[in-house]
């Protein structure tokens, strides 16, 4: 679907009547978990056909009206992205490769039939939330400002077809451990259930994949794990994802596999720059298949060494064991590898601006 030029979208401040205080805010941020606490501000753009994109506003964090009708709360045409706003060493803000995180979006809205957002008005609205929000960006190591955009479909119409109305919206929440445990590697559920099938909506990042990801990621945390993963569709064979990360296994003699992006897996931007950044410490990797059966095997012989599970909202995180139908098997000595320690490491002090950043990923904003 068409949109308009960039340009002609311009943003209007709402002003905000009762800003969390600076006690509250300041109490969140020691401890703020994951997705639980917003910022006081938003962002939401409306579409229209015919007319595009219009209506840009920030202004105060607060519910949307909806009509009972609207497509989104029927047939779920909805898409979201997540990405973090970090606290640099010389106390500026930047982002992480904004840039792909707005083409995925884009590439989620083609799948879901949704209008495309320009990659530029995407990177602006954030930059604008990030700047007015900038006191909710916590300091500690591994805390971050999560942003997440979404859109969803307005419209008021029963019938099964593209809506006509859009609403994105960007929100905001200070974040630190995705992992409640904070155990040093986390222990995964192989479920029976799978997520993506060839030819479904795998690769996009839309809420009804995560929807149907409830049930396994209960199960697994019912069974004392703390993630899912899932099989190929088809065969019921092949290692594909984590109900929100992607995996890298990596073997005694210095080589490394990650799941091909084959349509069923979410194609991670966090997967992406470990590949890039790997592959800079002269380790072979490798896109392709691994299954269930092999990785037990290679783990009893010690031929694999160690697995991590890598997203935007989990960042690098060794996996320990796995159970399953099958039974249960730990990988290495149970703890985290060295290779995943020193890629973590690499990656994280690129995005907080104290190694550097060869490739462009880095954005400063405010
Ligand atoms: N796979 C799934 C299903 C996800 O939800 C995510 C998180 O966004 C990822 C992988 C990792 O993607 P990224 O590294 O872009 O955050
Ligand atoms: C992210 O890593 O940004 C995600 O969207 C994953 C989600 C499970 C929190």
């Amino acid at each position: 679907m068409a949109s308009p030029a960039a340009a002609e979208l311009t943003f209007t401040t709402l002003p905000h009547p009762a800003l969390v205080s600076d006690e509250t805010r300041t109490a969140i941020l020691a401890n703020p978990g994951f997705g639980t606490n917003f910022t006081d501000h938003m962002v939401t753009i409306d579409w229209t056909e015919g007319r595009g994109w219009h209506d840009a506003v920030i202004g105060p964090r607060q519910p949307i009206a909806l009509d009972p009708a609207a497509a989104v709360l029927h047939y779920a045409q909805e898409i979201f992205e997540g990405l973090k706003a970090y606290k640099q060493a010389d106390g500026s803000v930047s982002l992480f490769r904004p840039d792909a995180n707005a083409q995925r979006f884009n590439a989620s809205a083609e799948r879901l039939a949704m209008p495309a957002l320009p990659e530029s008005v995407f990177i602006e609205s954030i930059e604008k939330l990030v700047a007015l929000d900038k006191a909710w960006i916590p300091e500690a190591d591994g805390a971050s400002l999560y942003l997440r955009p979404f859109m969803i479909a307005t419209e008021a119409f029963l019938g099964v077809r593209p809506a006509k109305t859009y609403k994105f919206i960007l929100i905001a929440s200070p974040a630190g451990n995705y992992f409640k445990s904070g155990a040093p590697a986390v222990s995964i559920w192989v479920s029976e259930y799978t997520r993506a099938a060839p030819g479904g909506t795998g690769a996009a990042k839309c809420g009804g994949n995560y929807a149907a990801s409830l049930v396994p990621q209960g199960e697994a945390i019912a069974r004392g794990h703390d993630q899912v993963v899932f099989l190929d569709a088809a065969e019921h064979k092949w290692i594909e994802e984590l109900g929100g990360m992607n995996l890298f296994y990596i073997f005694e003699d210095g080589t490394i596999l990650t799941p091909a992006l084959t349509g069923t897996i979410l194609p991670g931007i966090t997967r992406n720059s470990l590949i890039t950044l790997l592959r800079e410490e002269g380790l072979s990797v490798t896109e392709g298949r691994y299954s269930l059966d092999q990785w037990r095997a290679d783990a009893a012989s010690g031929k694999l060494v160690e697995t991590f599970a890598c997203g935007t909202a989990a960042v690098v995180t060794p996996v320990g064991t796995v159970a399953g139908a099958h039974g249960e098997f730990t990988i290495g000595s149970g703890g985290p590898g060295q290779i995943t320690q020193k890629v973590k490491d690499r990656l994280v002090a690129i995005q907080r601006g104290k190694a550097e950043d060869t490739h462009g990923w880095v954005r400063k904003i405010a």
